[in-house]
C-alpha cells in the first residue's frame, strides 16, 4: 500500500510521515519511509532550482516529474511489490497542486500527462491548516520560492478543493502533533484493515 501525506510548507509532512512510519513499525507492518524531492541527482538538482525565483514554471513541472519517474522505477515500486507499506512525504498531488498554483499556464491536465507512467497511490492525507500558522512554524530562515503567504494560500486552496473531488482525508494539522498523529494513525489502520 501506498500512503502519501500531502500539505502546504509547514503542515507537518515529514514530522507526521516519520512517525507514522514508526508507529507502522510497531504495529507489525514492514514500512518504508520516503520523500520528494528525493536524495537522488535530481531531486538534488532541484533543491537548488528552489532557491531561484526566475525559473519558468514548466522547468519545476518537468524537474519534478523527471524526478519522481527515476524515484518511482528505482525504488518506491519494487518495494510495493515486495509488500512494504510505503510512506511518501509528498508525491504526485504536490506537483498537481504546486505547480499549477504557479502559473495559469500549467494545467492540471498536462502535470498528468507528464506522471502518466506513475501509478497513483492507494491513499492520499492532506494535512490542512492556515498558511499563516504553518509559516510560524518554520524554525530556518525561509529561502525557498514557495514559502510566501500569499501563494501558500493558493495552494491551500487547490488542495482542498483537489481533496474534495478525489475523496482525499483532510486532517486538520492545527492541532497538537500527538492529536494530529493519532488521526492519521486511525484511518491508516483502517485502510489497512480493508485490504488485509
Ligand atoms: P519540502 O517537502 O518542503 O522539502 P523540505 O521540507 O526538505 O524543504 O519540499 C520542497 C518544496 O517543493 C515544497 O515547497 C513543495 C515543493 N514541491 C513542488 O512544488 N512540486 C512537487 O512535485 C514536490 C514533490 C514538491
Amino acid at each position: 500500500m501506498h500512503i502519501c501525506l500531502e500539505g502546504i510548507d509547514g503542515s507537518g509532512t515529514t514530522t507526521h510521515s516519520k512517525l507514522l512510519s514508526e508507529f507502522l513499525e510497531t504495529k507489525g507492518y514492514k514500512t518504508h519511509l520516503t520523500k520528494e524531492p528525493s536524495s537522488g541527482e535530481i531531486g538534488l538538482l532541484l533543491r537548488k532550482f528552489l532557491k531561484r525565483a526566475q525559473i519558468h514554471p514548466s522547468t519545476d513541472a518537468l524537474l519534478f516529474a523527471a524526478d519522481r519517474s527515476h524515484h518511482f522505477f528505482t525504488e518506491i515500486e519494487s518495494k510495493l511489490t515486495q509488500n512494504y507499506v510505503v510512506i511518501s512525504d509528498r508525491f504526485l498531488e504536490s506537483s498537481i497542486v504546486y505547480q499549477s498554483a504557479q502559473s495559469q499556464l500549467i494545467s492540471v491536465q498536462w502535470i498528468k500527462t507528464l506522471n502518466k507512467f506513475i501509478k497513483e497511490p492507494d491513499m492520499t492525507m492532506i494535512l490542512d491548516l492556515p498558511p499563516k500558522k504553518a509559516l510560524e512554524r518554520k524554525e530556518v530562515p525561509i529561502t525557498d520560492k514557495f514559502e510566501n503567504i500569499e501563494f501558500l494560500k493558493k495552494v491551500r486552496k487547490l488542495y482542498l478543493e483537489r481533496a474534495q473531488e478525489n475523496n482525499y482525508y483532510i486532517i486538520n494539522s492545527n492541532d497538537l502533533i500527538e492529536v494530529v498523529q493519532k488521526h492519521i494513525q486511525k484511518l491508516c489502520l483502517e485502510e489497512l484493515d480493508k485490504i488485509s
